[in-house]
């Protein structure tokens, strides 16, 4: 088993498995006499019944909670119905809420532990890869309002993360490469051997070493920016562009962690023609993307991707920060003006 702490507060243990024996490992952190586990739909299919049993086995009283699979989901809605459950289950200040389930069931579920009698705690099982390597790790809840993806949340840390890469074999192939855009991005920004490693393995090979690497650099990040003022916001990587992308497609065409991708390429050859990335660097994350299936590009003019992207930014301020990589391993945060960020991306054409 490999274990990670964070911030001194909470462990992140990964082994296949665990999901058998979480009710033990859920036990050793908590005095809760009743359990909440929060689930949907899909996931629900597949593993509810063996969580349950484990925690039940612990000796915990298990209720659960099951809202329909997505993003559209994500809803005020779907949290005020989780925080009347705990309610109605008579959860106290002293029980636990168990998030079993990809980013969208972390988010919501931490979220409702961090209002529900102003907080009680939360353990998450992230079963997506995109949930083991990023989502569970760092605090972040919340969820989507009408006008915006994740405008309403609040930061409250899980008590424990137990991240099994067994429940990985039940993902589509789709949700697989979504995490993968975010893996290749903490290789971009902080680890080259991880990049390098990606690039000569086998497609998802060394999987369980790979998320151990993942969220150590993402724990690491937010040790040292818990409220995101700097260092954190490197692994925003990709994201600006991304955003955009997402937006125009309605958030119906290509999912999270491809549009990333796609901005991950887009900056760093608009970077490469300033001087401000290494040259080559866009066509090693290209390649990288094309041999787990990823696109690489968009037919969005880069205009009509700078205005989207702006939309939002420059109601918080004029300034922008955008995220560049050196080299690969070496990200950095690059300042700019929200007015020029058009003829930036615009730079690589
Ligand atoms: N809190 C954070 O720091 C943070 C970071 C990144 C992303 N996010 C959020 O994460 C969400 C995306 O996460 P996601 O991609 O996991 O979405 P998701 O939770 O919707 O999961 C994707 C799909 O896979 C299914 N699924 C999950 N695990 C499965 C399994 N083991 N077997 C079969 N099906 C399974 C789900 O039912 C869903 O249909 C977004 O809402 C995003 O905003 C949060």
């Amino acid at each position: 088993m490999k274990s990670i702490n964070v911030l001194n507060k909470y462990n992140i243990l990964i082994k296949r498995g665990i999901i058998n024996s979480c009710g033990e490992e859920i036990k050793k952190i908590s005095k809760a006499n009743t359990a909440a586990i929060v689930t949907d739909d899909n996931v629900a299919k597949h593993y509810l019944d063996a969580v349950t049993a484990s925690l039940e086995g612990a000796g915990f009283k298990v209720f659960s909670f099951i809202f329909p699979h997505g993003e559209e989901n994500k809803t005020i809605e779907t949290v005020m119905k989780m925080v009347e459950f705990f309610a109605e289950c008579g959860l106290t200040r002293s029980d636990i809420a168990v998030a079993l389930g990809g980013g969208v069931c972390g988010d919501m579920c931490g979220f409702a532990a961090a209002i529900y009698l102003r907080s009680i705690s939360f353990v998450q099982i992230p079963t997506s890869l995109l949930a083991q390597v990023d989502s569970s790790v760092g605090g972040k809840t919340g969820c989507d309002l009408k006008v915006g993806k994740n405008l309403v949340g609040a930061f409250h840390h899980p008590s424990l993360v137990l991240i099994d890469p067994d429940t990985l074999s039940t993902l589509d192939e789709k949700y697989m490469a979504d995490g993968m855009g975010e893996i290749i991005k903490y290789g971009c920004i902080r680890s080259k051997g991880l990049f390098e490693k990606l690039e000569s393995g086998e497609k998802y090979a060394d999987i369980d070493e790979i998320i151990y690497e993942c969220v150590k650099i993402k724990a690491d990040i937010v040790e040292t920016d818990f409220m995101e003022r700097n260092e954190r916001m490197l692994l925003n990587f990709g994201h600006t562009v991304g955003h955009a992308i997402e937006k125009l497609d309605n958030f119906s065409g290509l999912s999270h962690g491809m549009a990333v991708g796609v901005g991950m390429v887009a900056l760093s050859k608009a970077a490469e023609a300033k001087g401000l990335t290494k040259v080559g660097v866009a066509e090693k994350i290209e390649k990288l993307l094309e041999k787990y299936g990823m696109p690489t590009e968009t037919d969005y003019e880069k205009e009509i991707i700078a205005n989207a992207a702006m939309n939002d930014k420059k109601r918080r301020s004029d300034s922008l920060n955008i995220i560049l990589i050196k080299d690969i391993g070496e990200g950095y945060i690059y300042k700019t003006e929200c007015d020029k960020f058009g003829d930036f991306l615009k730079g690589a054409e």
